[in-house]
């Protein structure tokens, strides 16, 4: 049975005071297994990029608990969570959010220097990790040469080079024509069968047939949750997998990144 790897409890995030005062989210529940695929859906201002932001770490809750691998959050200093976040999640933006004026390679790249890889070895993952998005001959091009959709996966590439088991997608088809979507699709359709965890927001309901849970909040709520997969069916971790292996060939060194990296 897959472990609970994020839990919020009656997390409110609340701006202004007194007659401004309003709330991204209000007193908002959520249990997250290893191994979802989580399609948040709901109109406009309701509080979706808000709940990514503070799942990812980038913004704080004003008031509630968010529990991370069994870890308190609110408990832990910036610096500590940032370390956290460049290890454990990777981030993926409706507008690409790439560095115009660094190479393909380079921005692929930069999470690795979050999580102190030396230069040689952060530019060699970020080139295996361009090679499983078929974009290795495109390492020295810059983001503005090339299309959306190419742009999109790279952003994918560079939310996976550290190999985090949580990824977090606001809208990461939003800019994209319906092919290109269809492929960063099928790109986070294997990320999740690795047995990673996918949070994403999406306006498009076709997508839901990619997730295993579609939540729609409503005023910084949630309105409707429905799990389409049960959790026993989850994809496993793949170093749950390997944790097992080894049990009988102690031999076997193997890890997630060196699997990933085979494909
Ligand atoms: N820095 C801020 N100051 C004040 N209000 C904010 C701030 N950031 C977000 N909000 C408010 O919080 C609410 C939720 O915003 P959020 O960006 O999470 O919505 P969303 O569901 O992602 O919307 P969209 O689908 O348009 O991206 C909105 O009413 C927004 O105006
Ligand atoms: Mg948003």
């Amino acid at each position: 049975m897959n472990d609970t790897i994020i839990e919020l409890k009656g997390l409110t995030k609340r701006y202004g005071y007194g007659d401004t005062e309003s709330f991204a989210l209000k007193d908002f529940d959520l249990t997250i297994k290893r191994g979802e695929f989580i399609m948040i859906m709901g109109p406009s201002g309701c509080g979706k990029t808000t709940l990514l932001n503070i799942i990812g770490l980038l913004d704080r809750a004003t008031s509630g608990e968010y529990t991370l691998n069994g870890k308190n959050v609110a408990s832990i200093s910036s610096a500590r969570q940032a370390r956290l976040r460049a290890k454990k999640i990777g981030f993926i933006f409706q507008n690409f959010n790439l560095i115009e004026d660094l190479s393909i390679l380079e921005n692929v790249a930069l999470p690795l220097v979050y999580v102190n890889r030396p230069r040689t070895v952060r530019l060699k993952n970020a080139s295996q990790a361009l090679e499983r998005f078929h974009l290795q001959e495109r390492e020295y091009y810059l983001p503005g040469q090339l299309s959306g959709g190419q742009q999109q996966r790279v952003a994918i590439a560079r939310a996976i080079v550290s190999d985090p088991e949580i990824i977090l997608a606001d809208e990461p088809t939003g800019n994209l024509d319906s092919h290109a979507s269809n492929i960063v699709m099928e790109e986070l359709k294997a990320i999740h069968e690795e047995g990673n965890t996918i949070i994403m927001v999406t306006h498009n309901p076709a997508l839901t047939v990619y997730a295993t849970r579609v939540i729609n909040m409503l005023d910084g709520q949630i309105d409707t949750d429905v799990k389409t997969v049960a959790d026993q069916n989850l994809p496993q971790p793949i170093d749950v997998k390997i944790k097992k292996r080894s049990k009988r060939s102690k031999s076997n060194k193997s890890n997630k990144s060196n699997k990933r990296r085979k494909r």
